[in-house]
Order: structure tokens, then sequence, then C-alpha cells
């Protein structure tokens, strides 16, 4: 089964509904990313010569039902920026589709467009992006920074636009007459709150979501995490969240999504991923995941072993052997493929069928 087959399946398994084709949505499908990859080239010297390639993604595929949560998650490396820029084309991939359904229910595939075509569609999908510090022009005010995906749309006047932008900032849980300031007076949640609201602004329907709490203190990641859940109540939001923390997305996902070096190694409901992984990468980030006791003491945390490979230079094989503790030869020698392994739940290992991993 292929990657894309098995992310499609799994979501179908997790939301009850009958498969799609590979090349038509059904109609509660919002994104399709098919075969998608994105190669950087390595350049050296004075003359620049192409001395190889980095696979920052290497053959990803899934797909996002309306008001659905998808999460995208792996260490630091493992290619969720790229693959999220890639979605919302603020890069060009290097191959694969992403088929996304517009406003007015047509399906087009953004990796084949220009930015031209693309700029008409861009209200339909907007990015909340991992640092609220750096991603704020510091020089705009919050009206300008709120209503500017307004003003490329040429959405409203400029008092419908005010209103708008009073009505986002209550929306997360600022105050309107915040927009005369600049950035630099809100602290890191709140600038956070001012970029949902910007992203917020032209009505979008997917929102891809690149670590958005990541940069936040634990405290205000959980505001932040709610104010992203009711949002997307109210107002129907399907979201790609992508996190290099798994305990992040454990609470608010439908379908889970692991990475690493640039594939997808296992996808299943957050649920089954977490009692019952499948694929030794996904164990390894679990038993990483902090353990405390009552009075908030960690107790342990067991890091995985080994450095993560490099997408310029990957192992043989499957990529996770050098630093997996069930390796055997054939791991050395044979890419696994995703599949099935139990009901909903893929993984790309030789031994997945055999291996008590449950936690
Ligand atoms: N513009 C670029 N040029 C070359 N390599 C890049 C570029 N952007 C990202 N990479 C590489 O691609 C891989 C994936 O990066 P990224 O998508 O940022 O991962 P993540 O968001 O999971 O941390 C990394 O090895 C990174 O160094
Ligand atoms: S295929 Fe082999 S090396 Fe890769 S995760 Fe499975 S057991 Fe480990
Ligand atoms: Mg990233």
């Amino acid at each position: 089964m292929t990657t894309l087959e098995a992310t499609r399946a799994a979501a179908d398994a997790t939301s009850g509904s009958a498969p799609g084709a590979s090349s038509t949505l059904d109609e509660n499908t919002v994104l399709q990313v098919n075969h998608l990859k994105k190669y950087f080239p390595i350049e050296r010297g004075f003359l620049r010569r192409n001395v190889g390639v980095v696979r920052a993604v290497d053959d990803v595929s899934f797909a996002i039902r309306q008001g659905e949560t998808v999460s995208l998650v792996g260490e630091s490396g493992c290619g969720k920026t790229t693959t999220s820029r890639c979605i919302v084309r603020a890069m060009s991939p290097t191959s694969g589709e992403i088929l996304y359904r517009t406003d007015e229910g047509k399906v087009v595939d953004l990796a084949a467009m220009s930015m031209e075509e693309i700029r008409p569609l861009r209200r339909g999908f907007q990015m909340v992006f991992q640092d609220p510090f750096s991603s704020l022009n510091p020089r705009m005010t919050i009206y300008e920074i709120i209503s500017e995906p307004l003003k490329v749309s040429n959405i409203g006047t400029r008092s419908e636009r005010e209103d708008r932008v009073a009505d986002l900032l209550r929306r997360v849980g600022l105050r309107a007459e915040y927009m005369q300031r600049f950035p630099h007076a809100f602290s890191g949640g709140q600038r956070q709150r001012i970029g949902i609201a910007r992203a917020l602004a032209a009505s979008p329907r997917l929102i891809v979501a690149d670590e958005p709490v990541s940069a936040l203190d634990v405290s205000v990641q959980a505001q932040v995490l709610n104010l992203m859940m009711d949002l997307q109540d109210e107002l129907g939001l399907t979201y790609l969240f992508v996190s290099h923390d798994l305990s992040v997305v454990n609470q608010i996902s439908s379908l889970v999504i692991v990475m690493y070096v640039g594939r997808v190694v296992e996808v299943g409901p957050p649920q089954a991923l977490f009692k019952q992984p499948k694929h030794p990468y996904t164990a390894a980030l679990i038993a990483s995941l902090p353990k405390v006791n009552f009075s908030g003491e960690v107790l342990e945390r067991a890091i995985p072993k080994g450095e993560i490979a490099s997408p310029a230079n990957p192992p043989s094989g499957c990529y996770f052997h050098p630093r997996c503790p069930f390796a055997i030869d054939v791991c050395k020698n044979v890419t696994p493929e995703l599949e099935e392994i139990s009901p909903g739940q893929y993984a790309a290992c030789h031994r997945a069928r055999e291996l008590d991993l449950s936690t």
C-alpha cells in the first residue's frame, strides 16, 4: 500500500466514511497531498556546482477532511515546516500534487499553479507561524498586521476592515483598542493571538499552523491551544497542526502523521498511536515525553539514542535503522513500505506486526 492510500484509508477509518479515489476528492475532503517531494539542491564552491540534494520532504501523502485536525509530528529537521510551506505555496514543491477544494467547491492542484493563479485562492488557506516574535512586522500596527490579508484580497473599505479587526481581536481574547499599538507592546502569547487573528482575517477554511505554541511558555501554550480549538468549533475550521511535541497533538487531533527524515513512518488516530505505537520511532518519541509526578517533578525521560539521519545523506533501507533497538539485517537493505498493521493504524516497519511496543 502506498503512503497515499494508507493515509487516506487511515483518515477514512478515523472519520468512518468511505474511501475516496486518488485524484478526485470526496466532498468532505479539503486538502489531499499526493506524493509531495521537496528537494533542496546542495551547491558548493565559487561556481555553485550542484553536489547533491537535501530530501527535506520525500513522498508524503495525506488527506484532511472538513473540520478535522490532522497533526504532523517528528523531531526537528524531519520536514514539517517544508511540508507546510509547500502546501500554502510559500515555496514550490519539487513534485507531487496538492489538491485543494476552493471556497466554490472546485478542486485545484496548488502544486501546478502559478503564484498569479493562486493569489485569488489565498484567502481560503492561511498559515500561523512558529515564532510570534519574528512573524509580526515590528513597524506595523496591529491593525495593519491583521488587516493585511484583507487588503491583499481587496476586501472591504477602511472602516469595514477596522470593524473586522476589532471583532477578530475580541475573538482571540484581546481588546479592540489594541489595534493602534505595535507588536513590541505584547507578550509571546498575545502575539500568537494576533498571528491567529491575522490568519483568520479573510475567513479561511484551512489553517496550516506550524508549531504555533512551541515558542510559548507551557502555561500559555494551553491557553492558545484552547483558543484554537474554540475557534475551530465556532468557525468550522480545518487544521493542519504541526508540532515536534506528541503530547500537544494528543488532545486535539483526529489523525496523527509521524515523520522521520522527510518520510511518513506512522499514521493513526492519537489514542491508538499513544497506547500502542506500531513504529519503533513513534515509541521512542512517546518514551521521550517527560514523565512527571503529582508535584510536577520530571521522573524520567528517554531520549531516542543516536543522531537523526541527514536528509542529504540518508542511511540505506529503513532510515531509522542506525537508531533502532529492533533493527535486523533486512532493515539495513530494504526500505519498508507503509502498511496497515491494525485497523486504521499504519506503519513503515518490517517488524511492526511482531513487535509489542505498547506503552
Ligand atoms: N531552504 C533550504 N535549503 C536547504 N535545506 C533546507 C532548507 N529548508 C530546510 N532545509 C532542510 O530540510 C530539512 C527539513 O527542514 P524543516 O522542514 O525545517 O524541518 P522541521 O520543520 O521538521 O524542523 C532539514 O534538514 C533542513 O536543514
Ligand atoms: S524497519 Fe527495522 S530498523 Fe526500521 S523501525 Fe522497523 S525494526 Fe527498526
Ligand atoms: Mg519547523
